[in-house]
């Protein structure tokens, strides 16, 4: 590892983890991940902002002796997810007379999930600052990007705010800054559909309150850091923001190719119709792919044969992934197929109570589809078009 200038006496010194796949025995990691560290050196008092994940803790301690650091004053814990602040046991063992500077809820949760003795912490209230000598720190509290205890760094006289997950990107790359607008937003975008999509209300307020500072460089603790912030901000601008686009998500299981021939017709349908539609295979999808279409899709429409009188357990998956996600979708839809009966409609439909979609009537067929399912799908891709033309959105 090697630790990577942001500023001058600033410097990244956590850890990029190329081969990391799964993030919470969840979610997938294509790209890998980092976990970023910050050290600020002031003329007085040195701060580390966040740890990293103790599988990585020798790539910090590693990093801190390549830049000849004797003494941390103050580790500043912005959240107590284990990505950040599983290696603080760690780190205050080596650097003993350091203080966990953080919020009361933090300290809370650090005790309990890392066993950190309550004398080591420094508790700090919203606004409140911290001088490292000719460094001025502020804490910025953003409750629920991702968790309760959630709050960022403002570094005054260089004008960078740290904020751990917000702004995120799962992406092991190796330059500091963005490179490749493109492909670093679309790595932030998957990150924001997978852990911050369900909070988007709450960060349309944060946004709101971080136009009142005046900050020229975002760094997260996860990806590449910004410094032309405009590009993250529009995009989770747009990405929290109410409006939806022509498209349809269609997560569909198929066992026996009933439902994979309603599917087939339903896309065409929607193509011919001018609907942008991204279909999932949920035997072989990436939950990512299709959480990230989930944050500006119009319309959800699950595909599932019945099983055991209710939906396939992939198809039951999705919904269960979308309800949890809360994406702004207005309308969902349901199609497939059914042997002899069963409640499969019911069941995917009570699974979605945290989604204020419309609910288009579903396509249901006995067996294989016949003439009437395919009028039926013609139908119901009517029914999506007009109501994206109702939306004002085809
Ligand atoms: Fe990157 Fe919520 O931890």
């Amino acid at each position: 590892m090697a630790t990577r200038k942001l500023k001058d006496n600033i410097h990244e010194v956590g850890a990029i983890d190329f081969d990391r796949r799964l993030f919470d025995e969840l979610i997938p990691l294509p790209e890998g991940t980092s976990y970023n560290s910050y050290l600020v050196k002031g003329s007085e008092k040195t701060a580390l902002i966040d740890t990293v994940d103790p599988a990585k803790v020798a790539s910090l301690v590693e990093n801190l002796n390549e830049l000849n650091i004797e003494k941390i004053d103050y580790i500043i814990a912005h959240h107590a997810e284990q990505d950040h602040s599983g290696s603080l046991p760690f780190i205050v063992e080596l650097f003993p007379t350091a203080k966990i500077v953080t919020n009361a809820k933090c300290k809370e949760m650090l005790i309990s999930l890392l066993l950190l003795p309550e004398d080591k912490f420094q508790v700090v209230n919203d606004r409140e600052t911290l001088s490292l000598g000719d460094k001025t720190l502020e804490f910025i509290f953003a409750p629920w990007v991702h968790w309760p205890e959630t709050m960022l760094t403002y570094l005054k006289e260089d004008k960078v705010l740290f904020t751990c997950d917000f702004f995120g990107s799962h992406l092991a790359a190796t330059p500091l800054f963005v490179g490749d607008e493109a492909h670093v937003l679309r790595s932030a975008k998957r990150y924001f559909a997978e852990i911050m999509m369900p909070f988007r209300n709450l960060i349309k307020q944060h946004l709101e309150k971080l136009k009142t500072i005046d900050f020229t460089v975002i760094a997260p603790s996860h990806g590449p850091v910004y410094d032309r912030p405009k590009l993250i901000l529009d995009a989770y601008a747009d990405w929290s923001g109410d409006q939806v686009k022509n498209e349809v998500v269609l997560p569909y299981v198929s066992m026996h190719g009933s439902t994979q021939e309603m599917v087939e017709y339903l896309i065409n349908a929607l193509i011919a119709r001018g609907v942008v539609v991204k279909p999932y295979n949920l035997s072989r999808t990436d939950i990512g792919e299709l959480a990230m279409d989930l944050v500006d899709a119009a319309t959800v429409v699950i595909g599932s044969p019945t099983v055991l009188v209710g939906p396939h357990p992939l198809a039951a998956y999705a919904a269960f992934l979308a309800n949890a996600l809360r994406p702004k979708t207005r309308f969902a839809s349901i199609v497939g197929s059914f042997g002899w009966g069963g409640k499969m409609v019911e069941t995917l439909s009570a699974m979605l109570p945290n989604l204020k979609v419309t609910i288009i009537p579903p396509v249901i067929a006995k067996g294989a589809p016949r003439e009437a399912d395919y009028a039926a799908l013609d139908n119901l891709a009517d029914e999506i078009k007009k109501s994206h033309q109702a939306a004002g959105i085809a």
